[in-house]
């Protein structure tokens, strides 16, 4: 039998949720899903027009660029310039996803053995995307009680940990599934560490149009555009436009011209050994980011009324502290604080048996301590607004 390489030697027997979940649903009972994240299994937004785009005449001819045709990247940094950043096309980078850009940059920046630093908590497919890679990951705390606010220690401790190693920062920004946005200081921290050590700085910034609401003075807008260090913002059309079917993603590369230069050139081979983005969604790209605003309205109007009646719920069922919702300044999943009389795995199945509503657990996203579940603010309205109800009486029984 030929052998199968050991990166790729993963324990991929269902865990004893997804047991649960199967067991659920061959139940016939409905099973409200708390954790769906998926714009397209949301009813918001009606994808149909912006399908209909891909399917242009346009997009029948291929002359591939290894960054993304020029249109697409000048769309690209109009994006930006309606952000109030200037971004020279020559820094924008296609790609398929944003997972495959994080793939790029490993490849761009790490030998094999080599570390990347990673925000603790957050987005578990970090751990994939660095296995695949041979890169490894070493996490820096986030204050859980500061607003989840970078830990200047802890980050100088995660650093030395790699024993010269370590070869860039990463961060999500907001945070996903903290939601909370970088504030102004520690994305000084960051690019304070980042000058000290040599290292590069990753910004997945995914999620950065959603705000809930005027963003606080003290939070760092984009970290697209700053030119301290070497930087690589990410963001696509997964969250820009919630079309993450459609496959276009896109970096940012920022700093001083004699890090940005070098690093390009070797990130148009990259992605000129892969050619992944498809020309009909490069053409269809002006027109798709030009709807952006339409779509974004209608998932910061579902979001905010989830949060709302998520707040109603847990004021409804006494001011008692028993469940707590973590401030959060945007981003499309909220963290609630739960009793710790059960751990999260045991609140996952008494939520499931009892109530047929699936959440994620705090751990799932490496939070640094039980009494946490993460929910989704996509599902549709009413039916969020159900579920919500009976898990918040639910932790409180
Ligand atoms: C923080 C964050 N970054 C990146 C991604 C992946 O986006 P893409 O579809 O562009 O790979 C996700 C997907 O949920 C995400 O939550």
């Amino acid at each position: 039998m030929p052998r199968l390489s050991r990166r790729t030697s993963w324990d991929l027997a269902t865990n004893p949720i997804g047991v649960r979940v199967a067991a659920a649903r061959a139940s016939g009972d409905r099973l409200f899903d708390l954790t769906e994240s998926n714009p397209t299994r949301c009813a918001i937004v009606d994808g149909t027009p912006y399908l209909a785009a891909l399917g242009h005449p346009r997009g029948t001819s291929y002359e591939p660029i290894s960054i993304g045709e020029v249109e697409a990247r000048a769309a690209i940094a109009r994006y930006y310039a309606d952000r109030g950043v200037t971004v020279p096309i020559e820094r924008i980078v296609c790609s398929a996803s944003t997972s495959e850009a994080y793939a790029w940059l490993f490849k761009l920046l790490c030998d094999d053995g080599d570390a990347v630093l990673v925000p603790r908590p957050s987005y578990p497919l970090f751990e994939f995307l660095a296995t695949l890679e041979d890169v490894n990951l070493i996490p820096y705390p986030l204050i859980r009680e500061e607003g989840f606010r970078v830990d200047e220690h802890g980050l100088e401790r995660a650093i030395e940990g790699a024993g010269g190693r370590a070869r860039a920062i990463l961060l999500v920004h907001p945070n996903n599934p903290t939601g909370t946005f970088v504030r102004r200081d520690d994305a000084e921290t960051l690019e304070r560490a980042c000058a000290r050590h040599d290292l590069a700085l990753v910004a997945d910034e995914v999620f950065v149009d959603y705000a809930h609401g005027e963003l606080p003075s003290d939070r760092l807008p984009t970290f697209a555009g700053r030119d301290r260090v070497l930087g690589f913002t990410l963001s696509g059309l997964s969250k820009v436009c919630a079309l993450p079917q459609v496959k276009l993603g896109w970096t940012v590369m920022s700093g001083p011209a004699a890090l940005v230069e070098p690093a390009l050139a070797r990130l148009e081979v990259i992605a000129d050994t892969y050619l992944s983005v498809s020309t009909p969604v490069q053409r269809a790209l002006p027109e798709l980011l030009a709807a952006r605003g339409a779509i974004q309205g209608a998932i910061r109007a579902r979001v905010s009324a989830n949060l709302r009646a998520l707040d109603a719920a847990i004021a409804e069922a006494g001011d008692d502290g028993v469940v707590r919702r973590l401030p959060c300044d945007g981003g499309w999943s909220v963290i609630v604080e739960v009793p710790r009389t059960l751990d999260e795995d045991g609140w996952i199945a008494r939520l499931l048996d009892e109530e047929r509503i699936l959440v994620h657990p705090g751990y799932f996203f490496d939070l640094d301590r039980e009494g946490y579940l993460v929910v989704s603010l996509l599902p549709e309205e009413r039916e969020f607004q159900d579920a919500i109800g009976r898990l918040v009486r639910a932790l409180h029984r």
